[in-house]
């Protein structure tokens, strides 16, 4: 499923962050994260099961993360500071669900938890799948037991909405698994959770 309205901005600015798609060559800023975090990781991250990746696997995903992100078929970010030094995390839009509305996903490095990182980055993303995206809805969905995601939403006015049984894939040969969804509708959103955020096109023209 791609998706049919504006593309994601390539770049976003935040007070601490930067927010960009990835390129190649940010493969041992990747690696270093997740290696660092597998245990953090591991329960709520199904794609651990194939952690630690070498530095060539690293590249080569993403490769294929810029390579959708530039088709407009899905917008995978990461989560840097702000002067690039380091990988906070990942993130991104995702036109994976139903017609009109923009999934975020998001995760962080062990050492960067609970500072508000994933808030701040879930907010500006927010922003722009509304602003410059012109989704209808952005929702987030999570595993039920995920407290620490749920806290996310929660913080900035998503409404949870439903937990459905065995709608997530499961973990490697494990039970589908059940999923909590929240949403904001575009008539609720309130630009004032993401302010002072920039945001750059492909170009690196500044639309926000
Ligand atoms: C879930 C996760 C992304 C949260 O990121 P984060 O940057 O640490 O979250 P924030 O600091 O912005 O926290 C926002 C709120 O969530 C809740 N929260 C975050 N971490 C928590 C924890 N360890 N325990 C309980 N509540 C927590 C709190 O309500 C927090 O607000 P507060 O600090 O003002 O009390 C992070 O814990 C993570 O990467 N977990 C593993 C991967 C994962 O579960 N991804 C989500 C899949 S749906």
């Amino acid at each position: 499923m791609s998706w049919d309205g504006p593309p994601a901005p390539y770049r976003i600015e935040t007070e601490r962050l930067v927010i960009r798609c990835y390129e190649p060559r940010d493969a041992p800023l990747l690696k270093d994260a997740i290696d660092s975090s597998l245990d953090h990781l591991r329960p709520w991250m199904p794609w651990v099961e194939h952690e630690p990746q070498t530095l060539e696997e690293k590249t080569e995903l993403l490769r294929g993360f810029r390579s959708a992100f530039d088709a407009g078929e899905n917008f995978i970010h990461g989560i840097f500071r702000s002067d690039e030094s380091e990988l906070v995390g990942g993130t991104g839009l995702h036109p994976r669900i139903e017609e009109g509305g923009l999934e975020i996903g998001y995760w962080v490095r062990a050492s960067a938890a609970r500072q508000g990182f994933v808030t701040e980055s879930t907010a500006a993303l927010t922003r722009v799948g509304f602003e410059v995206c012109a989704a209808d809805r952005i929702e987030i969905r999570i595993e039920p037991g995920n407290e620490a995601s749920f806290g996310v939403p929660r913080k900035l006015g998503f409404v949870e909405e439903a937990t459905l049984r065995r709608r997530l894939p499961g973990r490697a040969g494990g039970p589908l698994r059940d999923v909590t969804i929240f949403t904001m509708f575009r008539e609720d959103f309130d630009p004032s959770i993401a302010p002072g955020i920039r945001a750059f096109d492909a170009r690196g023209e500044q639309i926000l």
